[in-house]
C-alpha cells in the first residue's frame, strides 16, 4: 500500500523554482532512495513533506490523508519524522534532553522504553549520554539526529544526505543499522543523497531529480547498472 504520495508537487523561493511537479510515491516497507546533484532539489522535497516549506501547488498524501496544509507537529504525529541535512541536533542541550525532545509527541510511558532502543542501536549515545550534543563528532550526531526521529515512533523516516561530512565507514555502518530496522521494525524510508553507491545498494527504488524534476525513477539495482546514473551519480564506478 502506499504510504507517501506526491501529485504534482511545486515549491518556489520567490521567483526561484525549486521544485515543479514532482510525482512520488513511498510503500510501506521500502526504502527510497532520492538521488541528484547540488541544487536538484532533494532538500527542498523532503522539507516540504515534513511541513518546513510549503508547496505552491500540488498535494501531499501520508496515509491516504491529505497533509500539505497541516503544521509539522501534526504530520509527526501522524508518524512522518525528518532528520535534516546538517543534522540540527539541539547543540546546547545533552544527549539524554535533546532524545526526551524527540519523543515529544509520544505518551511518557514509551519513553525509557524507546530510548533503550536507541541506545541498543548506537551505543555510543548511551556512553555520552551527558554530553552536550554540540560536543559531538558529526558521526554520533548523525546518530542523534535518526534516534530523536527514532523517538517520536515514525512510520515514514526523512533522511536528507545522512552521509556529510562522516566517514565512509561510520557511514556503512549507520547504513547497516538503518536497514535493520527496516527489515525488523518496518520503518520506512526516504533518504536524498549525492552519495548514490551505498544508498542504491540498500534501497529498493530510486528517484532522480534534475532541476527539481524527476527524471527518472526505477529499481535501485537498475540505477545502479543504468550507465547514466553511473556516469552522472556513481563516479563511473562499474559494478
Ligand atoms: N532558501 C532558498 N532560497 C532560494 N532558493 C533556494 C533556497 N533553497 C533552495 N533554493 C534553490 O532551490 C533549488 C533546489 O535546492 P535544494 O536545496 O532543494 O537542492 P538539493 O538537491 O537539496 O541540493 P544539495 O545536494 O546541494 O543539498 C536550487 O535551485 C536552490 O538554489
Ligand atoms: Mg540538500
Amino acid at each position: 500500500m502506499s504510504l507517501l504520495r506526491l501529485n504534482n508537487l511545486c515549491v518556489h523561493y520567490g521567483p526561484i523554482v525549486g521544485i515543479k511537479d514532482i510525482s512520488l510515491e513511498v510503500h510501506s516497507g521500502e526504502i527510497i532512495a532520492l538521488l541528484g546533484a547540488n541544487g536538484a532539489g532533494k532538500t527542498t522535497t523532503l522539507q516540504c513533506i515534513s511541513g518546513l516549506l510549503k508547496q505552491k501547488k500540488g498535494e501531499i498524501v501520508f496515509k491516504g490523508t491529505p497533509i500539505q496544509n497541516l503544521p509539522t507537529h501534526t504530520r509527526v504525529q501522524m508518524g512522518l519524522s525528518q532528520s535534516p541535512e546538517g543534522r540540527m541536533v539541539f547543540p546546547h542541550m545533552t544527549v539524554k534532553e535533546n532524545l526526551i525532545l524527540g519523543a515529544f509527541t509520544q505518551k511518557s510511558k514509551y519513553l525509557s522504553h524507546d530510548m533503550e532502543k536507541v541506545f541498543h542501536l548506537f551505543p555510543r549515545l548511551e556512553e555520552r549520554i551527558h554530553h552536550m550534543a554540540s560536543l559531538l563528532s558529526g558521526g554520533e550526531q548523525q546518530m542523534l539526529a535518526i534516534g530523536r526521529a527514532l523517538m517520536a515512533r515514525s512510520e515514514l523516516l526523512l533522511l536528507d544526505e545522512p552521509s556529510l561530512g562522516i566517514s565512509p565507514l561510520l557511514m556503512a555502518s549507520i547504513f547497516q543499522k538503518l536497514k535493520e530496522l527496516n527489515a525488523n521494525d518496518g520503518l520506512t524510508l526516504l533518504i536524498a543523497e549525492q552519495n548514490a553507491h551505498s544508498i542504491l545498494k540498500m534501497a529498493h527504488r530510486g528517484y532522480v531529480l534534475e532541476n527539481g524534476e524527476v527524471i527518472k525513477t526505477a529499481p535501485a539495482s537498475d540505477l545502479l547498472h543504468d550507465p547514466v546514473i553511473k556516469e552522472a551519480y556513481l563516479g563511473g564506478i562499474s559494478h
